[in-house]
């Protein structure tokens, strides 16, 4: 190790001298804890842009150190070099600790990866996703009635962001939704930063809390299987299927449900936060909306690019060069999806949200072999909700004066969305 002040951060204080490992070069050292820091909170998406301008690639040694690398043409290099940046394990350190779980298959890499994710694609497909259309948009249309019914003050996040997916997706996973806060409340604590002041304790406790849940589950499902009920959630899916002419192991069911679980909870209640806030306060792009849905697909991939809120990592697997820059096997390296998305390389004018904005090669999904799996049910649930909303309420703004709180984290995003409709 060596030792240098860092340069001047761009974001809170950092310890006064910090370690940092000899390979790295003193200029590109900058203090990002992005879990904590106050400008990260406050904008977890734009506090990267100043960065992304003045680094190519920078190391933060918050978390026992990590590269950051933050433009477009890079993160994309990066997502498709599974052989030089390895997807195991995923997350930083100061990230969640998966209760000790590896998860499958966003922790493997090709080959082995293709036959995992090979189990789960059908489900998540166009055509599958395409039949659960019409019982989307009714438990859509259901919610805004109710909204509607029930005043013109709403908390956002509660009455809709939440509810929408969450109800979809329990069905899909076989979970019963009554115990969706339980559900929703042991994610947040995984994947959000506001906990992690509490330690990683807490965090673990959350990721066993919910392996004991799911390994629950699994049971029943299987002991369902042997007295011959029939069920077509995607655990009783995963029960019956096999990789090399092998059925999976309970583990390794568990190790696919728990990343499901993670993934689907959380990442379109996200999205719609984001999605609505800004809406709320750009009347222009509202209106967009309301005077022509055609617009609509346009909007979810632009409104997509500039919130993009899930963050990713990998880890070199031997010691390379990479944007000019030495890194060791073993380095971490994080990819912050919204310094990429709104990279002025590759996106015109990267601050203007353009609903018209074509090509629109965003990073929000990812890229490579983990782009992200559900995708196609990501994007019909915010395209119905962005239709069934505004075709009822095409007006409403954030309630004046309220404090809107964000996490960071692996998924970014709203605590809190009050809204005043009409
Ligand atoms: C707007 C909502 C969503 C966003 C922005 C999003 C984003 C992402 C990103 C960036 C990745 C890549 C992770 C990596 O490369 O390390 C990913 C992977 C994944 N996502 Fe999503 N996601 C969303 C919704 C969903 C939903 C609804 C599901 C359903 C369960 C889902 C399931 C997955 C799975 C299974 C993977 C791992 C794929 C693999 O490793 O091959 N995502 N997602």
């Amino acid at each position: 190790m060596s030792e240098h002040a860092t340069a001047r951060p761009v974001s809170d204080t950092p310890p006064e001298r910090v370690d940092v490992p000899a390979h790295v070069p003193a200029e590109l050292v900058h203090w990002v804890d992005h879990h904590n820091d106050e400008v990260v909170r406050r904008d977890p998406v734009g506090f990267m842009d100043e960065l992304r301008e003045k680094h190519r690639v920078f190391y933060s040694p918050a978390y026992e150190g990590f590269w950051a690398v933050t433009r477009w043409a890079d993160q994309r290099e990066v997502f498709q070099r599974s052989d030089d940046f390895s997807s195991s394990p995923v997350g930083l350190p100061g990230g969640p600790g998966y209760g000790g779980l590896k998860m499958l298959p966003i922790e493997l890499d090709p080959p082995e990866h293709k036959k995992y994710r090979a189990l789960i694609n059908p489900v998540f497909g166009p055509r599958r996703v395409g039949t659960m259309e019409d019982h989307i948009r009714s438990t859509a249309v259901d919610l805004i009635e109710n909204i509607l019914a029930s005043g013109d003050e709403i908390e956002f996040m509660a009455a809709y962001a939440e509810q929408l997916p969450t109800r979809i997706f329990t069905e899909m996973l076989g979970l019963p939704f009554e115990e969706h806060k339980k559900f929703i409340g042991w994610v947040r604590v995984l994947l959000h930063s506001s906990q992690i002041k509490e330690g990683l304790a807490r965090k673990r406790e959350a990721g066993a809390e919910i392996t004991a849940y799911l390994t629950d589950l699994i049971d029943r499902r299987a002991a369902d299987i042997d007295t011959g009920v029939d069920s077509d959630d995607i655990i009783t899916l995963l029960l019956g299927s096999e990789v090399d002419g092998e059925k999976l192991t309970s583990d390794e069911v568990l190790r696919m449900a728990f990343l499901l679980f993670i993934a689907g909870l959380d990442s379109v209640t996200a999205a719609h936060g984001l999605f609505f806030r800004f809406l709320a306060d750009n009347p222009e792009h509202r209106r967009q909306i309301v005077e022509d849905e055609d617009v609509i697909d346009g909007a979810i991939e632009e409104l997509l690019r500039y919130n993009s809120f899930v963050n990713d990592a990998r880890t070199v697997t031997h010691d390379l060069e990479f944007a000019g820059v030495a890194m060791k096997k073993g380095d971490r390296v994080w990819l912050h999806s919204g310094a990429a998305c709104r990279d002025p390389r590759e996106f015109e004018d990267p601050l203007t949200v353009d609903f018209l904005r074509r090509p629109n090669r965003h990073l929000a999904f990812a890229a490579g072999p983990h782009r992200c799996a559900g995708s196609n049910l990501a994007r019909l649930e915010l395209k119905i909700s962005l239709q069934e909303w505004h075709r009822r309420i095409p007006d409403y703004r954030v309630k004046e004066g309220a404090e809107i709180e964000m996490h960071c984290g692996g998924v970014g995003g709203l605590d809190t969305l009050p809204l005043v409709l009409g």
